[in-house]
């Protein structure tokens, strides 16, 4: 539920509904709906409006025909079956750059008046967020009509985040958009994709064919593995980028290496390929750091993402690197970070890059080491917020998990909410925080199934967590009732979400 920042006009509701004789159970209150994340503001006022079946749409200022249309086909399919069938709801779209003062280019205004809807933001993006929040309560309503009221709300942090690995088992083109649809509903705004690793590279290089040639044929356990041309890969880009999620590409360096090593015999000191790896332990691998041929290939592979990466960051991995001796791991970051500069992109690395000379808009992933992560804000560095204990993905619920690890722990869907960005690291406040992702290493997880199986429920919570303040924020008791509800609606989206018994799920196959 909605707590913070209410004005309650509530006695005044209670009174109208009498007056207007609609029963108070036909309809409900703005402040009603379980709205995840929970948003910044909002008002009720007096009114109610009834839904209708289809939606007409007015929009002013810069038009987004993506948006139009989901908008569109969006309102038919959650409305079909509606009591209203013949009405029509008016919508209208404002995006206006000059006149609003809004603190966030992600910010927007939602409106229900007794006669219509509207959406006010200062960029197409805002509107998008406020279209997800109206799409939510168009599911959450049940085919009833709706307190009148507003909503204003914008994002606690720029950066909302997840990881996919395609490099431990690789996931087609349509798996990938398959996730970044069910992401964009929960306003998560970054898609950090893990693209090389031991046991597979996944995007096409021009300049080294080899490492998809070769490289790209093997993962975890074996059977279909495969890579991105260019092409399907700006074709996820481009799909993302149409509902204002941005790609973030990661090349793992100068560990978790083994495809590339066993592509090209040049980038392993003793000049020989190394065998394809469908294992999974990690630590095991490193590119040559005396040979330039090594700088080459790293100039090659940044600049190559680059040009067919238009968000603004790169990330180059340099985690658990074991098997590189730590003079020669620094020789390596300090040499290849300021390369992604060079190609115009900030560099993104896992938290052991603060070891290096960390370029002035570097940001650092914090997963394993609080004093990495604290150097790093020292250095005057952004943090980006992945603790494995509480936001990796890839941990199993609990014993009973049927995929999964649990080194970093289990974690339940009330640990994953039971955690704040803000007070996890002393010394890492809130202006330090680029922002928070969850990531979901691929080991042992081969289908979009499996993918859901342990990215739903709890990516509502790193959603909540990224999106909504501090200062807002609910208990788990609180959250888990919203959670019921978006139950139901992840059962209709037909989404495979764990269903953790610490919840109330009230669900139609249940
Ligand atoms: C990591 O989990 N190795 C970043």
């Amino acid at each position: 539920m909605l707590r913070f920042f209410v004005i309650f006009l509530s006695t005044f509701l209670v009174f109208s509904c009498k007056d207007s004789n609609i029963p108070a159970d036909s309809f409900i209150s703005l402040g009603d709906f379980s709205l995840i994340p929970e948003v910044k503001e909002y008002e009720s006022t007096s009114g109610i409006l009834e839904l209708g079946a289809d939606v007409s749409i007015e929009w002013e200022g810069v038009v987004s025909e993506f948006i139009y249309q989901e908008i569109q086909s969006e309102w038919d399919e959650i409305m079909s079956g509606s009591h209203s069938d013949e009405s029509s709801t008016e919508l209208e779209v404002i995006v206006d750059d000059h006149h609003m003062e809004y603190q966030h280019p992600e910010e927007y205004c939602l409106t229900i008046e007794k006669r219509d809807i509207k959406i006010e933001a200062s960029t197409l993006v805002g509107v998008y967020r406020g279209w997800q929040t109206l799409r939510q309560i168009l599911y959450l309503s049940n085919q009833k009509s709706i307190g009148t009221g507003v909503i204003r709300d914008y994002p606690r942090f720029d950066y909302r985040g997840t990881m996919l690995d395609v490099a431990r088992h690789f996931f087609s083109v349509d798996e990938v958009k398959r996730y970044i649809d069910q992401l964009t509903f929960y306003k998560i705004n970054y898609l950090h994709l893990h693209l090389s690793d031991d046991q597979g590279w996944r995007i096409h290089i021009n300049s080294w064919p080899e490492l998809t040639a070769i490289g790209g044929q093997s993962q975890v356990d074996g059977g279909d593995a495969g890579f991105y041309t260019q092409k399907e890969y700006q074709d996820i880009v481009a799909y993302a980028a149409d509902r204002f999620v941005t790609i973030v590409p990661e090349i793992d360096m100068p560990g978790h290496t083994n495809a590339a090593l066993a592509s090209y015999a040049e980038l392993n000191c003793d000049n020989k390929k190394r065998e394809l790896y469908y294992g999974r332990e990690v630590g095991f691998s490193t590119l040559c750091v005396d040979r330039e041929e090594t700088y080459q290939f790293a100039e090659d592979v940044i600049r190559e993402l680059a040009e067919i990466t238009p968000g603004p960051y790169i990330h180059i991995g340099g985690d658990e690197t074991h098997a590189t001796p730590e003079d020669d791991y620094i020789k390596f970051v300090n040499r290849v970070m300021p390369m992604v500069g060079k190609y115009g992109k900030k560099v993104i690395g896992w938290d052991e890059i603060n070891l290096g000379e960390l370029p002035q808009d570097a940001a650092v992933q914090f997963w394993a080491s609080k004093e990495n992560a604290q150097n790093a804000v020292k250095k005057g560095s952004k943090v980006l917020m992945s603790p494995a204990s509480y936001a990796y993905l890839d941990m199993k619920y609990d014993s009973l998990t049927p995929i999964g690890y649990n080194w970093a722990g289990y974690i339940d869907t009330e640990r994953a909410y039971s955690w704040d960005p803000e007070l996890l690291v002393e010394g890492i406040n809130r202006e330090d925080i680029l922002g928070i992702e969850a990531p979901l290493w691929g080991e042992t997880i081969t289908n979009s199934e499996e993918i859901e199986y342990l990215a739903f429920p709890r990516i509502l919570g790193y959603a909540e967590k990224g999106w909504s303040d501090t200062s807002d924020s609910r208990t788990w008791d609180e959250y888990k009732i919203d959670l019921v509800a978006h139950g139901a609606i992840l059962e209709r989206l037909g989404i495979n979400f764990y269903r953790d018994p610490k919840v109330n799920w009230t669900l139609d196959s249940d």
